[in-house]
């Protein structure tokens, strides 16, 4: 009985959607554009009122790169917490958006700053998916030297979560970075082994490392195409899959 919370879903979906802060600025250069915001919380409140159970882990780079900064002589410990207070900025954004949808949701921060947001708390977490509720994860995990990719596979390890939809502006993992070779090959599927092994930038090794671990599947896929967050969240076959099967 009172385990509930830490037993794994039964039956229902539930996913965790990775959104990178760059997603949420649309054409800009720079911060939020609420047109797109209002676009993917519609896509987000529609897939939750089928009943799937969505946890959103969203990055901050729309506001502030840490590595850029560190990389221009800032301290990276200190940037990186920067970039950990801009998630939340983007948390607040997509909550708002997602309410005036009329889809209840909980912004949870792995940084305490309980004026504005609940703390993280993994039992908490599920319980508010059970009850309907998105909830979005900000704050990374907390620490820095860990890139937003890992904090969303510890969070969907954490809350049993099925898969990790990773949206971005590119429709899947490629042998090679498509925007500087245009023969580059897409994969419908790759194994995480072969991700780490050939050095592909879809995700950082960390985050790749700690799915594999826990056989966590993780979809790349390219969400500036209208309806695509719809299709992930639904389970539909879309971009690349990252998992332990074969490479295609
Ligand atoms: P239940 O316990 O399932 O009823 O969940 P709930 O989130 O509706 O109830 P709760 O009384 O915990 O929270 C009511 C409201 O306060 C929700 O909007 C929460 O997001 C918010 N809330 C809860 N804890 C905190 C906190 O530590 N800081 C802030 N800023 N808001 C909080």
């Amino acid at each position: 009985m009172g385990e509930a919370a830490s037993a794994p879903v039964e039956g229902g979906r539930r996913v965790l959607l990775k959104l990178s802060g760059e997603a949420l600025m649309g054409e800009h250069d720079y911060g939020i554009d609420p047109a797109v915001v209002r676009g993917i919380a519609a896509q987000v409140s529609a897939t939750s009122a089928e009943g799937i159970q969505i946890a959103i882990v969203v990055g901050g780079g729309n506001i502030f790169r840490g590595l850029a900064a560190s990389a221009r002589g800032m301290d990276r410990a200190t940037a990186d917490y920067v970039g950990m207070l801009a998630t939340a900025m983007n948390g607040l954004a997509l909550q708002d958006a997602l309410e005036q949808a009329d889809t209840p949701t909980r912004v949870m921060s792995a940084i305490a700053m309980n004026e504005i947001c609940e703390p993280y708390i993994r039992r908490r977490a599920i319980r508010h998916l059970e009850k309907g509720r998105v909830v979005v994860l900000v704050a990374g995990t907390g620490n820095p030297y860990f890139t937003t990719d890992t904090a969303a596979t510890l969070r969907a390890v954490e809350i049993h979560a099925q898969v990790i939809l990773k949206a971005t502006r590119v429709d899947g993992v490629y042998d090679a970075d498509p925007e500087k070779y245009p023969d580059a090959q897409r994969y419908s599927r790759i194994g995480y082994t072969e991700l780490l092994s050939n050095r592909l930038q879809a995700l950082d090794a960390t985050a790749v490392s700690l799915a594999m671990d826990n056989e966590m599947p993780i979809v790349v896929f390219d969400m500036t195409v209208e309806g695509n967050i719809t299709r992930a969240v639904r389970g539909e076959p879309i971009g690349t899959l990252i998992s332990g099967g074969p490479t295609s």
